[in-house]
């Protein structure tokens, strides 16, 4: 064990090399031997510059300076106009009231969290730290055995993981790149911020996921990484996506207007109605369909609470594009309605794409036509979630499962989690 006599003894001044000598080297110099050789064969010091590995006292002039530049601190201060550091901060000059609180384009102070006007964006933050894990806590070990048999699953099954763990390694960060470069300054309610930073937090821990299953299984890194720009079902999903956040990560853009406002609205209903509201569902339910199978379980789990986790953001999301509407109803005027139901059917179609690539054949009790009638029910319900009406009639849930999954209420601790123990463990003990 090192103890602070080693510590002290290791701080012992370093030699430095001598300039021109033309002597051998000193035969087991001290190293009081080797110090005092150094000294002296260091020049004199300049002002600008000081060989801190000899000093072994601060001389009277860096007393001085180091009183000069305390005093310049202390003078700044006396001279700091609290007033006008403020003004920086929208707003500030008066305390929140509930009702000056807006979800877009507020001028109240953002930094004053409470009093709450959104229940529903602080339950949820709640109820997103209260569902925390981590990719570790699950077991990969059978995945990794079953993945090097040769004979473990087919090649339909294995192009389903592949596929999948390609889509979302990247596009989990996709959204985490739409929420903190940008909606979170456009979205002017605290406790939605709130959120948002959890969400953030979130799709860094699904990245980490997707990362911890490749790297288990020993895939080809590149390849899984690349997909988003190779496989043409997988780049047309992120591509479609991206579209709607690049005006909105302009640092200049801002909200304030109709169009602007409507914008927004946009990449809302884009990113959390279909990015994590479609777009995700396909490959949530051929990797959970796996696990019910006992196959590939370690990454089912993962993908369970990843989908659990996307439930919420996908419900934030709804409230968030309702709540907008609700105090800015000039924003949803037919031409936004036309435009919302055309981008929840483009983004059906997309999946229903990924659908039949990812399943040219039947597989796992699916097929590419069964997935086609559940999206289909997926956009019914995306719709009807931000008050438009159906686009297709009599479809129903093909997997009923997945619904019961999704239902199920957080505290039943479904998936053998230590989300329990989160959230009592987390606890600090001065002891
Ligand atoms: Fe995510
Ligand atoms: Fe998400």
């Amino acid at each position: 064990m090192l103890s602070w006599d080693d510590f002290n003894q290791e701080e012992q001044p370093t030699p430095v090399s001598k300039p021109n000598t033309e002597q051998p080297p000193i035969q087991n110099p001290t190293v009081n031997e080797v110090v005092q050789e150094a000294i002296q064969a260091v020049p004199e010091p300049k002002p600008a510059r000081v060989e801190p590995a000899l000093e072994t006292t601060i001389d009277s002039s860096d007393k001085q300076n180091n009183a000069n530049a305390l005093q310049r601190a202390i003078s700044d201060l006396q001279s700091l106009d609290v007033a006008a550091g403020l003004d920086e901060l929208e707003g500030t000059a008066n305390r929140v009231a509930v009702d000056d609180k807006r979800m877009i384009n507020c001028r109240a102070d953002l930094n004053q969290l409470v009093p709450f006007k959104y229940d529903w964006a602080w339950q949820k933050y709640l109820d997103g730290c209260a569902n925390h894990w981590m990719p570790q806590e699950v077991n990969m070990n059978a995945d990794i055995a079953l993945w090097k048999n040769p004979n473990g699953l087919t090649d339909d099954e294995r192009l389903i993981v592949q596929r999948n763990l390609g889509f979302f390694a990247t596009a989990d960060s996709l959204v985490a790149n739409n929420l903190v470069l940008a909606i979170y300054r456009l979205i002017t309610n605290p406790e939605c911020r709130q959120y948002i930073l959890r969400q953030a937090f979130e799709e860094a821990i699904h990245t980490h996921a997707y990362q911890y299953c490749i790297e288990s299984l020993a895939m080809d890194e590149g390849e899984i990484f690349n997909m988003y720009h190779e496989v043409p079902s997988v780049a047309k999903k992120a591509s479609w996506g991206l579209k709607y956040t690049q005006s909105l990560s302009d640092p200049n853009f801002n909200t304030g207007t109709i169009e602007t406002d409507q914008e927004l609205l946009k990449n809302l209903i884009a990113f959390y109605c279909c990015l994590e509201g479609i777009f995700f569902y396909c490959g949530f339910t051929q990797i959970l369909s796996m696990g019910r199978r006992n196959k590939m379980t370690g990454t089912s789990e993962q993908f369970q609470y990843i989908l659990r986790d996307e439930s919420m953001h996908l419900n934030f999301g709804i409230d968030m594009i309702n709540q907008i509407k609700l105090e800015n109803p000039q924003l949803w005027n037919d031409e936004m309605k036309e435009q919302a139901t055309q981008m929840i059917l483009q983004a059906t179609q997309l999946e229903i794409e990924y659908a039949r690539d990812t399943m040219p054949r039947g597989v796992l009790g699916m097929n590419a036509a069964m997935m086609e009638e559940y999206l289909q029910f997926i956009a019914n319900r995306r719709l009807v979630q931000i008050g438009l009406p159906e686009q297709f009639k009599g479809v129903s849930n093909p997997f009923p499962w997945m619904s019961e999954i999704m239902d199920l209420r957080k505290e039943k601790n479904f998936f053998e989690t230590r989300v329990i123990e989160y959230q009592t463990g987390g606890a600090l003990s001065w002891d």
